[in-house]
């Protein structure tokens, strides 16, 4: 099948932590995670990810293992680099690990991980999650002395940052935008040279996903936040629906 071909050229990981977001606002068990994962699956989600904060501002240990059972997608876990988290992901042994720099008073992931600074705690930490079978991914920046650095503590895959990008476009600093846009594409090119798998997510939307989808390296693309806010009004399905057609739009189909 020429159109799974297609797809499977860059996938698409749906993050499903605002609907959590919504359900924690009331302490309700609605709306579900897992319900918002089983409509990603059935709208050609290529996989699911989920981001366990330390403060379980949104998905909770609970989720975590209901996605376990309930998934056929590839989950993808996003964690902090810290022993309760290794022991969680070493339990569940998901499909991937995803380590991001987490900062309890910030709103979001807001910056790449400081591999270079961390190198050997890094490499300890990732080799335990490999032997478990995890692909590790680590969340940085386009920067090359970190790509460099996520080669060296044996990741298998970088996700690149797109923020900055998605940032200085809905602010309208277009040169700005152009010149992140041009730093998302070497390093792609640089990661891929040096046998790590790339993918890029962090508020991507339908104006701004086709110059990250059409970076020929890019495996992967993780996003959550525009998509459940789009939900709201076409409903999952459609929203997931109309993220892939912009991403098969941008590779030529
Ligand atoms: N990739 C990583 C590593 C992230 O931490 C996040 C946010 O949890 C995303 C992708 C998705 O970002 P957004 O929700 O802004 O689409």
């Amino acid at each position: 099948m020429a159109e799974t071909g297609r797809r499977r050229d860059l996938r698409l990981g749906v993050n499903i932590d605002h609907v959590a977001t919504v359900r924690n606002a009331r302490g309700t068990a609605y709306p579900d995670p897992v319900r918002a994962a089983r409509l990603a699956e059935a709208a050609g989600a290529d996989g699911v990810t989920a981001h366990l904060r330390e403060d379980r501002r949104h998905i909770s240990d609970d989720d975590i293992a209901r996605l376990m059972a309930a998934l056929r997608l590839p989950l993808n876990l996003e964690m902090a680099a810290t022993e309760e988290m290794q022991a969680i992901a070493l339990r569940h042994r998901p499909h991937a690990v995803c380590l991001v720099p987490e900062r309890r008073e910030e709103r979001t992931t807001e910056g790449g991980l400081d591999v270079l600074r961390e190198e050997a705690r890094l490499a300890d930490f990732i080799a335990p999650l490999a032997a478990a079978g995890c692909r590790v991914s680590l969340f940085v920046a386009a920067d090359p002395a970190q790509i460099e650095a996520a080669r060296r503590v044996g990741a298998a895959v970088v996700e690149l940052h797109t923020g900055a990008y998605c940032d200085l476009h809905h602010e309208g600093r277009l040169a700005e935008r152009d010149a992140e846009l041009a730093r998302l594409r070497a390093e792609a090119a640089r990661a891929a040279a040096l046998g790590l798998e790339v993918h890029a997510g962090h508020g991507l939307t339908y104006e701004t996903v086709g110059p990250v989808a059409a970076i020929p390296e890019l495996r992967e693309l993780n996003i959550g936040h525009f998509l459940i806010g789009e939900a709201i009004f076409v409903g999952l399905g459609p929203a997931i629906e109309g993220m892939r057609r912009a991403m098969d739009a941008a590779r030529g189909g």
